[in-house]
């Protein structure tokens, strides 16, 4: 493989030259920049972009760390801001933790120490509170710690609220919220919140909350946080999911014990990714608007990079899809 030397020999000039060029320095002429990438070309050198950033102290890398890369939101997640960091000329570097905190505090130190423009990080959690006093630009999804923190969520309240809302115009009068593990997901919590607030005010009872462990978040397989939903509430007749997958997980369950959807049981889901409307029975759901979230983290990191100190956290609404399930 042809070094850095094999250029500069080929092209007749020093190794600092060549590496002066590589790292955007003004004192090279143009001459001898055109000599150094013919040579480049002709031995096929490709220059170590992480090292290159490394020796500017800067670089058009960043870095996105997310709990999952196969959860279809998380996935969609990843594919609009890869769209988005390409718009802006930068590359993403991808770190999916699996929920493993050792691991996602590797990949922040990894990211930091290889001087990436900023960090997305998706889900927050206040285990990265220390690690977020450093001085790189960061933007996270989900609710964070403290306002300072530029984010990129979308109204968690709000969609419980119309889950709620929805479901009981719909004559459900026993509600279930299946959520995600609330002491760690303030998302989730606030989803809570809103489908409580909307049987308040309907003077429904209080929904019944059964919560899904982490290890089936990863998975994406909740069976048996659904059977004990079913065993505990044999009364319920709507249930908002927190997730699609939960949704969807639901209505397969109901399939195999003859429990019509949405005639004896009605299901909300959240999240709307294109997975809601390819399933079996389409989902009605919590549409997230997950590209504007995207486009407004890469553009979040970008100015904070270039020094915009300016408030840069944005909440998005959400809105309901009404499809087969309720
Ligand atoms: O499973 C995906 C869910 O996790 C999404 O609703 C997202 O907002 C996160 O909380």
């Amino acid at each position: 493989m042809a070094t850095l030397k094999d250029v500069a020999a080929l092209a007749g000039v020093t190794v600092t030259t060549v590496s002066r060029m590589l790292n955007g320095r003004v004192n090279v002429s143009a001459e001898t920049c055109e000599k150094i990438r013919a040579a480049m070309r002709e031995l096929g050198y490709y220059p170590n972009e992480m090292a290159r950033s490394l020796a500017r102290k800067n670089s058009s890398f960043i870095g996105m760390i997310v709990p999952s890369a196969k959860n279809y939101f998380f996935a969609e997640l990843i594919h609009y801001v890869e769209a988005a960091a390409e718009k802006q000329g930068c590359r993403l570097v991808l770190c999916v933790s699996n929920e493993d905190l050792e691991k996602e505090r590797e990949y922040y130190l990894m990211l930091l120490s290889n001087k990436v423009m900023g960090v997305i990080i998706a889900n927050y959690g206040t285990h990265y509170d220390e690690a977020l006093r450093s001085s790189a630009p960061f933007v996270i999804f989900g609710q964070p710690s403290t306002p300072d923190i530029p984010s990129a969520t979308t109204d968690d309240y709000q969609g419980g609220l119309l889950a709620g809302e929805h479901l009981i115009e719909r004559g459900c009068r026993h509600l279930v919220y299946l959520s995600a593990n609330m002491e760690k997901n303030e998302v989730s919590r606030l989803r809570g919140e809103g489908l409580a607030d909307a049987c308040e005010k309907a003077g429904v009872a209080p929904p019944a909350v059964v919560e899904a462990g982490w290890d089936e978040f990863i998975s994406m397989r909740y069976d048996e946080t659904i059977r004990r939903t079913f065993a505990e509430h044999p009364e319920a007749d709507g249930i908002f999911a927190s997730n699609d997958i939960m949704a969807a997980g639901i209505v397969g369950y109901c399939q195999r014990h003859r429990i019509s959807v949405p005639g004896r049981m009605k299901v909300v889901g959240y999240d709307d990714t294109s997975f809601a409307s390819l399933c079996a029975v389409p989902l009605t759901t919590i549409h997230q608007p997950i590209e504007e979230l995207a486009y407004h983290a890469v553009d979040c990191v970008v100015k904070r990079a270039e020094g915009e100190t300016a408030p840069t956290s944005a909440k998005f609404p959400v809105s309901l899809v009404r499809r087969e399930t309720t």
